[in-house]
């Protein structure tokens, strides 16, 4: 039996048994774990609201490139790298501000149109300084799926909200209905097999404020052992 840790299956004697599935001790984690504090910024991770951003106070170009150069290491089927980043700052948010409660009009049925709703789309790209526009790009005769695709764009999405939080920034992805849409299109910019998958808003934390905390379930609770 060999390399039971990684592979999660038993050799034995070249012959395959999946009936076996184990995990290292619990306690042996932290000290294989050497980069703890990897663990410790997946916990702190939060999603916050543009409006606990700071308006005014821009993020550097170069510390954005850092963003999505982590971004990009996202693993990837088919090194189809499908992940697209539109990033939207100064002037040009004004032009998602003014065109998309237009699309939301358009796209959304008449019963489900909230005003409130309509009018946070003039106002979240201003309380967030940098808008970056996600989208995947997936050629009709792609031989990998869409769906992998898109599982590898919310892997760099994840990459960057977590560059994003280790650089002290606040970051959130947000998913209006009307992002999916082909009338958004034009507007996002996305061009012929781009298909959007939301906003990602960045920005400084406004002083004294924070997102509450979140809990999750615990995770035995989302968990089970296959072990014969
Ligand atoms: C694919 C995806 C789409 C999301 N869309 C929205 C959204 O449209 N509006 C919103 O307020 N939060 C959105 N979020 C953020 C979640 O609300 C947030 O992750 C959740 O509340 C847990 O908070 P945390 O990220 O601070 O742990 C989205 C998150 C993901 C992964």
């Amino acid at each position: 039996m060999k390399d039971l840790l990684h592979t999660g299956v038993a050799d034995e004697g070249g012959k395959r048994n999946a009936c076996v599935v184990t995990a290292p001790p619990a306690t042996e984690i932290p000290a294989s774990l050497a980069k703890a504090r990897l663990l410790a910024s997946l916990q702190d991770r939060r999603s916050w609201k543009p409006a606990m951003m700071d308006p005014d106070r821009e993020v550097p170009r170069a510390l954005l490139t850092t963003l999505l150069e982590a971004a990009c290491l996202a693993p990837t089927h088919g090194l189809t790298e499908p992940w697209r980043f539109l990033i939207v700052t100064g002037e040009a948010r004004q032009r998602l501000a003014t065109h998309l409660p237009t699309v939301y009009d358009l796209v959304t049925p008449a019963a489900q149109q909230r005003p409130e709703k309509r009018a946070k789309l003039t106002t979240l790209f201003h309380q967030a300084p940098v808008t970056i526009i996600l989208a995947c790009h997936h050629a009709p005769d792609s031989k990998i799926p869409l769906l992998e695709n898109q599982l590898a764009v919310a892997c760099a999405v994840q990459n960057l909200h977590l560059a994003a939080h280790a650089a002290g920034l606040a970051a959130m992805w947000s998913t209006p209905p009307l992002v999916y849409t082909e009338a958004a299109k034009p507007v996002l910019g996305l061009e012929t097999h781009e298909h959007g998958l939301g906003f990602f808003f960045l920005g400084w934390p406004q002083p004294g404020s924070s997102p509450p905390p979140i809990s999750r379930q615990p995770w035995p609770e989302k968990t089970r052992w296959i072990t014969c």
